[in-house]
């Protein structure tokens, strides 16, 4: 993924998303459960104000399921429809159709009186690059809608995905930012991937990971790298000082060196981002509700 947020970029999709939203009935917002507030586009709340609205929590295999579930209660307490699911292996997607049903029983039931049962509900999908909204599409579909770039000349962009006789979905149109602007908003999407390594280089994300790590779930780190502690913070020390020397402590228990015997933390901050990302340090969400 290397989309720069130009204004151009993302006047178009407003624009875009402006346009599509009056054939829509509703509209889904797929966020990262890791992630919801900094996966959430900074404008969609707004522009989709007036329709019914559902979030997809996605990667829910990769987050904390009890925080999950507060995010879940925060967004209904919103007036949202909430799912969580984990589009990767399928798990919550089989829900989303009665979600949707759900969400518009009112407007279905004015349809059935009208004798308009059959008629087609119209679902626009928003998400951030990378937030599995083509995978969330293909396993409501149960089957493979190839995304827009991966095969010339056919387009999914702008086109109607038939779930079924009765629901059509639309992937976003135009390509949605993230919610760029605060450190932490940047940095959390790029711990998690969302944006790969495009705000600072690995080593110097590795070490600011590591201080989060350090911060938040020292025991994880401690049994992932094998580390017989923590060692503390000193008072004066930045988040990169600190997790450099962690880098550092992990590195050598993995044995990487480079020449000279000095600790390989370009490759220690490479792997411990890489197994963020794959799950291997276990669920952890990084933004809870307020
Ligand atoms: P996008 O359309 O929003 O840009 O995202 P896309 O579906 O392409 O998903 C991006 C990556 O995230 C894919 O991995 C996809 O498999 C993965 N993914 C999507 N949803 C989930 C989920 O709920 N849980 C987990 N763990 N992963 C998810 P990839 O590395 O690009 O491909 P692949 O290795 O899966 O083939």
């Amino acid at each position: 993924m290397n989309v720069q947020w130009y204004p151009g970029h993302m006047a178009k999709t407003r624009r875009l998303i402006a346009e599509r939203l009056r054939q829509v009935d509703a509209v889904c917002e797929i966020l990262d459960a890791r992630i919801p507030v900094s996966s959430r586009n900074p404008d969609v709340a707004e522009l989709t104000a007036g329709k019914p609205r559902l979030i997809v929590l996605n990667r829910a295999d990769q987050a904390d399921p009890d925080v999950t579930a507060q995010w879940g209660d925060a967004f209904r307490a919103d007036g949202y429809a909430v799912l969580s699911t984990d589009a990767k292996s399928g798990r919550g997607a089989g829900k989303f159709v009665s979600a949707v049903r759900g969400l518009l029983s009112g407007k279905l039931k004015a349809y059935a009186e009208k004798g308009q049962a059959g008629r087609v509900v119209r679902v626009m999908i928003l998400g951030i690059p990378n937030v599995g909204k083509s995978t969330f599409i293909n396993r409501v579909a149960g089957r493979n809608v190839a995304k827009a770039e991966d095969r010339p000349g056919v387009t999914r962009a702008g086109q109607w995905v038939p779930i079924g006789k009765q629901l059509e979905l639309l992937d976003t149109p135009g390509i949605l930012w993230p919610k760029f602007g605060d450190e932490t908003v940047g940095l959390h999407l790029a711990f998690t991937g969302a944006v790969k390594d495009e705000i600072l280089d690995t080593e110097t994300l590795g070490c600011h990971f590591m201080a989060y790590m350090a911060a938040i779930a020292p025991e994880r780190l401690q049994e992932a790298y094998k580390l017989a502690e923590i060692p503390p913070r000193d008072g004066a020390e930045t988040d990169i000082g600190y997790g450099f020397r962690l880098l550092e402590a992990a590195g050598r228990k993995r044995g990487f060196l480079v020449s000279g015997g000095e600790i390989d933390t370009e490759r220690m901050a490479r792997i411990l981002l890489d197994e963020y990302r794959a799950g291997k340090l276990g669920r952890l969400t990084l933004e809870a509700p307020e």
